[in-house]
């Protein structure tokens, strides 16, 4: 199995806080790949380092086989990121952000001409091209932040809380579209509160205080804490202690 996304003890401080601790996992190529925890976990954190966004304190990672060190710009530029805020340009239209992004991403035009219509037609967004960004609702804003995030066409793509303050509608629709990246074999990274979406995840990694408190799959998680829901396995899992594979009894809750 091609392993997308590797990380070894990943740390990082903030002065005397430890945000992410010690964080070891590794992804396949497309996996949808769930990463929960309570607020102030370090999911966010923890992304911001893989998206070549903010220097580990501790650790080592590799992201489609670039080092987060030192290659963060070649992972900037080959990766997608949809971010908590969903980092859309509010006073351009819903045809002018995919063209920004496009941009960014050095699309060439032609293509970048092929991939807005793709896009548009994927997300729905057909027909509203003109429509001010700040005018969409919160689903379709979703929707065009993912379509953003895709325009370069990366293999891995990173998505923090994508969901957030979505409708159920929305939310079905957006992870059939999940699925359909992963099934072309994009690796898939997703943080959500959400716990239906988690069991629709291949696996799931539970964070806790910045370090890792479980790894497996949904199944798998409810049978470790011996409950029947994900909401019960998240309770009953955040706080437990854990050893990953890569395991080290020792993990040190330094800063505390
Ligand atoms: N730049 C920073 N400086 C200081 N502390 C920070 C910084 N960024 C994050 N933190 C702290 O690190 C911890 C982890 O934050 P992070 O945003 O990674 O959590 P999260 O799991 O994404 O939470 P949420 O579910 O609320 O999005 C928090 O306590 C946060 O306040
Ligand atoms: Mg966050």
């Amino acid at each position: 199995m091609e392993e997308a996304i590797v990380v070894e003890e990943l740390t990082r401080r903030f002065g005397r806080f430890v945000a992410v601790d010690h964080v070891s996992f590794s992804i396949v190529r497309g996996e949808v790949f769930g990463f929960l925890g309570p607020n102030g976990s370090g999911k966010s954190t923890t992304i911001r380092m893989l998206c070549g966004l903010l220097m580990p304190s501790e650790g080592r990672g590799w992201v489609a086989g670039w080092d987060i060190y030192t290659e963060a710009e070649r992972i900037k530029a080959h990766i997608g990121y949809m971010s908590q805020k969903f980092s859309l340009y509010e006073d351009l239209t819903v045809g002018e952000n995919l063209e920004f992004y496009g941009g960014i991403y050095g699309v060439p035009p032609r293509r970048l001409r092929a991939r807005r219509a793709e896009i548009l037609d994927r997300a729905g967004l057909r027909g509203q091209e003109r429509v001010l960004t700040r005018h969409l609702s919160v689903g379709w804003k979703q929707r065009l932040a993912l379509g953003c995030a895709l325009v370069h066409e990366p293999r891995i793509v990173f998505l923090d809380e994508p969901t957030s303050g979505v409708d159920p509608l929305s939310r079905r629709l957006f992870w059939a579209w999940i699925d359909e990246l992963a099934a072309q074999g994009v690796t898939v990274f997703v943080t959500t509160h959400i716990m239906d979406e988690a069991e629709h995840c291949d696996r799931v990694a539970l964070l806790s205080e910045g370090h890792l408190a479980a790894l497996d799959t949904p199944e798998g998680l409810k049978a470790q804490a011996g409950v029947e829901t994900m909401e019960e396995a998240f309770i009953a899992l955040v706080g437990t202690p854990f050893s990953s594979p890569r395991g080290r009894g020792d993990r040190g809750r330094s800063g505390g």
